[in-house]
């Protein structure tokens, strides 16, 4: 029998969406608001138990970009992010024509470096005069940030914190979800993420006026008038009712995708254990509970004899997706004249890093064969 190509992450639909999206078309709902979207924020808000608001809109990047807009950041400013990561915590920045400052990881997480983050912040003062605007750190892979570090070093030099949770669905730090910390935490329901909307995102925010205020910046700014009066820009981010039903169908299974994620990971820490070479990553301390977004394994060739490029040909051969860990964004041509603060962990990480399959597809039976196929490539 021909072996099946096992993914990193697909999305899985519950059977719920179908009749969200129904009663959409049923109720000729067919825009970017409505039940759905309303629902579907009160599920975030609930899920979130920390008394924050939800904003929807139409993707991940989208909310780290509004959430610069209402920091004040803009031409000129600079702001510290996280330089192991995707693009899309970063390029925002660009957007509304202020500097990414980038930071190196360390090594428990792999995010954020509060020694680097403390170093960063004083030097660009001493430099250019004036603080970064804001701090992005970032819960990679759903790995949580050490966000007590970061927070206080953030309220020491009073500059506010924008949590990337774009992976971090269901992760927590101290018993509290991610995406709940900063001022402001970006959520995405990007097709391969812990559950999807096919593609979107969130906002989370403090409270009702902030969420009243994204809102506005989200709906083209639209002034309180009969005509259309405007006298800020805006932007088209607002989720569609369409895609908040299949997030109102997922919400009922993301409890039962995090299960599904760590307990992968389980079985992988158990299936790796005493194999040399191949380094799983997994919570640090009891303080953090990563969600396992995706698994990822460090490779070192000193001992199995091959990188992490030749297992994942070699993986890709037997119908296993893996994809290297993200490279940083100081090493990013785009980025090649920004300010960074590096202690060579991130390059580190990206020259031996492979993410492997996690989502709610993998079986144990995938893990068990993914396991054995990394086994015969040591032989
Ligand atoms: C770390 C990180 N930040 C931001 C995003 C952006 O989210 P979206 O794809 O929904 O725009 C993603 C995912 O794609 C991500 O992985």
């Amino acid at each position: 029998m021909e072996q099946k190509r096992i993914y990193l992450c697909l999305a899985h639909m519950s059977g719920k969406e179908q009749d969200f999206i129904k009663e959409a078309f049923d109720t000729n709902w067919v825009v970017p608001l409505g039940p759905n979207v309303n629902a579907f924020e009160e599920d975030l808000e609930n899920f979130l138990e920390e008394n924050k608001k939800v904003v929807a809109l139409s993707a991940g990047t989208a909310a780290i970009h509004l959430a610069l807009i209402q920091l004040g950041v803009s031409t000129g400013d600079e702001v510290i992010c996280q330089s192991f990561t995707f693009c899309a915590s970063a390029n925002p920045v660009t957007y509304v024509g202020a500097t990414p400052v980038f930071v190196d990881s360390e090594e428990d997480t792999w995010n954020m470096s509060p020694v680097l983050l403390e170093e960063a912040i004083k030097d660009r003062i001493a430099k250019t005069g004036k603080k970064p605007k804001a701090i992005v750190p970032v819960h990679l892979y759903g790995m949580p940030a050490k966000m007590d570090e970061i927070c206080a070093i953030a309220n020491k030099y009073d500059i506010p914190v924008l949590e990337d949770a774009a992976e971090a669905l269901g992760s927590e730090y101290n018993g509290q979800k991610c995406g709940t910390f900063g001022h402001f935490g970006a959520l995405s329901f990007n097709g391969n993420k812990m559950i999807t909307t096919s593609g979107g995102g969130a906002l989370v925010v403090a409270d009702s006026e902030v969420k009243k205020e994204t809102m506005f910046y989200a709906t083209q700014a639209r002034e309180a008038f009969p005509y259309y009066q405007h006298e800020k820009i805006g932007y088209n981010y607002r989720m569609s009712n369409i895609c908040a039903g299949i997030g109102r169908g997922q919400m009922t299974v993301l409890e039962e995708h995090i299960a599904h994620h760590r307990w992968i990971h389980a079985l992988y820490e158990k299936a790796f254990a005493g194999m040399e070479g191949i380094n799983l990553k997994s919570n640090p301390s009891e303080k953090f509970n990563a969600n396992y977004w995706l698994c990822t394994i460090l490779v070192d060739k000193a001992v199995t004899g091959f990188d992490y490029e030749e297992l994942r040909v070699k993986l890709d051969d037997k119908g296993i997706e893996t994809r290297p860990l993200w490279k940083p964004m100081h090493l990013q041509p785009v980025f090649k004249d920004n300010p960074c603060y590096v202690d060579g962990t991130s390059e580190r990480l990206f020259s031996e890093g492979l993410c492997i399959p996690a989502g709610p597809c993998v079986t144990e039976e995938d893990v068990t064969y993914i396991v054995s196929e990394i086994k015969n490539c040591m032989k």
